[in-house]
């Protein structure tokens, strides 16, 4: 049993949400040369091929936030950054595995994309468009902190960099308890970029929420639900909320031993099971453990579905993560490191790297796709020539008798209260070397 598997279980410092297979902490320096090799190597024609840009700048850093930020940085800083991106991206343009292929889908992430000011994104789409294009992508997401938007970012965001996907960090629409957990917005300026963003027409504008921040009681939540079904959005996402190892919320509880200030794993399923329950009834459909979606035939996610498919990812910016080839890899996590490999030796800022099994590639496609809430035998089958039903038996019976999924010939689906609890479900599934070993 995960930790998340119990009843009233406390949010205790750790990961729960599962993004790859093998574990992060599992990756290392010396698989580089295969990360290399990878990346120097022709692709698979019709593999599909999406792009991450990481964007490392906010404008505070949230307490409860574990990627790879910065605060506090001047517009010199932010443009040497732009440029190695750019620069980096100039050097990923010219490897062999991108073929002919152009890019499916690209995504904006951070920190905060759009921390940027419409001049530099205007620079960065011109010095980008030297090297690739995403004329053709399905789905270009880009990240956003409401209060850093405004109606000129909005519209370049849209009118120059065919941002199709527009992602709001909204996470809740108390300003106490915005500030509680250290957002840098409050929810006025949520409702000022709206008309700004609806003005737009991006074909999907999604809304994040958190469930579980520190102070979130079951009346604001509420709250929360009416207030996003009052702004329609195309789609919802809403994590629970997780404390990893490098919060501040975490380093509070470890370095004064205090109880977790987030609510118990049940509490916080309890809330996501009443917010899905609402967006159904307001005829939303659930599309993932995270996500509901007002109109699935308008609306599919292709970076979610592409990556747990399998697609290369090409991976630029400091930390960011990428899959080439089969291979796994990183950037250098180190913001130092990275400007060296750039701007000193004109190279990939490469950091780490993992080589999966074909039996870890399987496992992978399965714990990622069994996050939709579903899972289709027969796409195993033919992708890699097993048995899923045979192949993990065992880990079907031990879920089944937790009531957490049914079989019925190649269907495996999730049943509400797995779906719920997916992430703390998914380590049934690694192997033993990997079981209980940190996950970042
Ligand atoms: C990479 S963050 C970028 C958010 C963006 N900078 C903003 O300010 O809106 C993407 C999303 O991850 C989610 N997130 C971040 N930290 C989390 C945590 N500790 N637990 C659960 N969800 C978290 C939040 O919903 C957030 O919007």
């Amino acid at each position: 049993m995960t930790s998340t598997e119990g009843k009233n279980e406390k949010t205790d410092v750790g990961s729960y949400f599962i993004s790859n297979y093998p574990p992060y902490s599992q990756w290392t320096t010396e698989c580089l040369s295969d990360v290399e090799a990878a990346l120097a190597s022709d692709s698979v024609a019709k593999t599909p091929l999406g792009l991450y840009l990481h964007i490392p700048f906010c404008r505070k850093r949230c307490k409860f936030c574990y990627f790879k930020v910065f605060t506090d940085v001047n517009a010199t800083e932010v443009q040497r950054y732009v440029d190695a991106l750019c620069n980096e991206i100039s050097l990923v343009s010219q490897l062999p595995v991108m073929g002919e292929r152009s890019f499916r889908f690209v995504y904006f992430g951070g920190g905060t994309p759009s921390f940027l000011s419409p001049k530099q994104l205007k620079k960065l789409a011109d010095r980008l468009k030297q090297h690739i294009s995403w004329d053709g992508a399905e789905e270009v997401t880009f990240e956003c902190e409401p209060g850093t938007l405004s109606e000129t970012k909005v519209k370049t965001l849209r009118d120059e960099m065919g941002v199709t996907r527009l992602s709001l960090g909204v996470e809740n629409f108390s300003d106490e308890l915005l500030d509680l957990n250290g957002r840098a917005h409050l929810s006025k300026e949520v409702y000022r970029a709206w008309d700004w963003i609806e003005n737009a027409q991006f074909p999907n504008v999604n809304i994040d929420l958190i469930s579980g921040m520190v102070g979130e009681t079951w009346d604001n939540w509420r709250e929360n639900i009416r207030k996003t079904l009052e702004l329609s959005p195309e789609s919802v996402t809403i994590y629970q909320m997780e404390l990893p190892y490098n919060t501040v919320f975490s380093k509070d509880i470890l370095g004064n031993q205090t109880e977790s200030p987030v609510a118990d794993w049940e509490t916080k399923r309890a809330w996501v099971e009443y917010a899905f329950d609402q967006f159904k009834s307001a005829g939303y459909s659930v599309s993932s453990a995270y996500t509901v979606v007002k109109d699935p035939s308008k609306v599919n996610f292709s970076y979610r579905d592409n990556l747990w498919m399998g697609a290369d990812l090409l991976a630029t910016g400091v930390a960011s993560f990428g899959h080439a080839n089969g291979v796994h890899y990183q950037n250098l996590a180190d913001l130092n490191r990275y400007y060296e490999a750039i701007e000193e030796h004109s190279r990939l800022p490469l950091g780490r790297g993992f080589v999966p099994s074909e039996h870890q590639k399987i496992v992978r496609e399965l714990i990622l796709l069994l996050k939709r809430g579903y899972l289709d035998a027969a796409y195993f089958r033919e992708k890699f020539g097993v048995e899923i039903t045979s192949l993990f038996k065992k880990q079907w019976e031990s879920l089944a008798g937790s009531n957490d999924i049914t079989i019925h010939g190649d269907a495996i689906r999730l049943t509400g209260q797995g779906l719920l609890r997916v992430d703390g479900l998914l380590n049934h599934f690694f192997e033993p070397q990997f079981q209980g070993v940190r996950y970042t």
